[in-house]
């Protein structure tokens, strides 16, 4: 597939309907977890929107699909793999990508998204979110995938930067520039995971106000935050706690330079009571609010 130019998007011929953003608002979602579902199901709560993880819906059927039907008849919806193992240089995993395929038909998602990492190789499977080696041997091999998969399902797909706690000696492109760039070349979109990129500036020393910068603005489709864990010698991305006041400070400078983005609470260790969570997605609906409020 040809290079696709900046601010244009890739659509393959006959397909209506892949535009990300398509039915999400600007606005302040939740992670669905198993702990709240039948919370949910019970009181449908006034949340925006919510985000699943992938593979847990990829059975033929069961209570969980069966309860997820339910939740997105009243809920607009964003399916977030886990396991697609982007980097690897495994092959494509053909069964995986068809599995979700059969998701995105069932549940019609306004957002499809994975991380830029690697989860294996060599058949073997690592249950983590592993970082790319960032060099252009990598971002070539990354990007071709990007856009198979984007041509093999037919919709634009969000990829994630994730955290990481070393590095390669070997790389040779600034993290944000690799993130970028896979986005330039591919014509996807970016979940930009503002967590991840404060724990990474942290742990590696690098201005995260500089990766905001190098970030295209019209990339941006979503935006991820959570809480850290700083006990040890660098932080820790746990998904454990409450979004830390730097991780607020930062996302406020995101939502000022891309503008109000759909943005999302994740929450995957100690899970805490849904009202929690709901708190959260407050605050961070009362800054997309106010950048709202300046927009007009
Ligand atoms: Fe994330």
């Amino acid at each position: 597939m040809p290079a696709v130019p900046a601010g244009q998007s890739f659509r393959p011929a006959g397909s209506p309907r892949w535009a990300a953003g398509d039915g999400l608002r600007a606005a302040a979602g939740l992670g669905l977890r198993t702990p709240h579902v039948r919370e949910v199901l019970a009181t449908r709560p006034p949340v925006a929107w919510f985000e699943v993880h992938s593979e847990n819906y990829f059975a033929d059927g069961g209570a969980a699909l069966a309860a997820l039907d339910r939740i997105r008849a009243d809920y607009p919806l964003s399916l977030h793999g886990v396991g697609m193992s982007l980097g690897s240089v495994d092959p494509l995993d053909r069964t995986h990508l068809a599995r979700l395929a059969r998701l995105i038909a069932r549940t019609e998602p306004a957002l499809v998204s994975e991380h830029l990492c690697w989860s294996g190789v060599g058949g073997r499977h690592l249950n983590d979110l592993l970082p790319l080696p960032y060099t252009e041997e990598a971002l070539a091999h990354v990007a071709a995938r990007v856009t198979e998969i984007q041509e093999t399902l037919g919709r634009e797909l969000l990829v994630e930067n994730v955290s990481s706690y070393v590095g390669f000696a070997d790389a040779t492109i600034p993290e944000w520039e690799f993130v970028a760039a896979v986005a330039r070349r591919t014509g996807c979109k970016l979940l930009l995971d503002v967590n991840n990129i404060y724990v990474n500036a942290v742990n590696h020393g690098f201005d995260p106000d500089a990766y905001l910068a190098a970030i295209p603005r019209h990339a941006v489709a979503e935006i991820h935050l959570a809480g850290f864990d700083a006990a040890g010698s660098c932080l820790i991305d746990t998904h454990g706690a409450r979004v830390a006041p730097a991780v607020w400070a930062l996302y406020e400078r995101a939502v000022a330079r891309f503008g109000p983005r759909p943005t999302l609470i994740e929450w995957d260790l100690d899970i805490p009571a849904f009202a929690v969570l709901q708190d959260e997605a407050a605050t961070a609906q009362s800054i997309l609010d106010r950048s709202h409020a300046i927009a007009r």
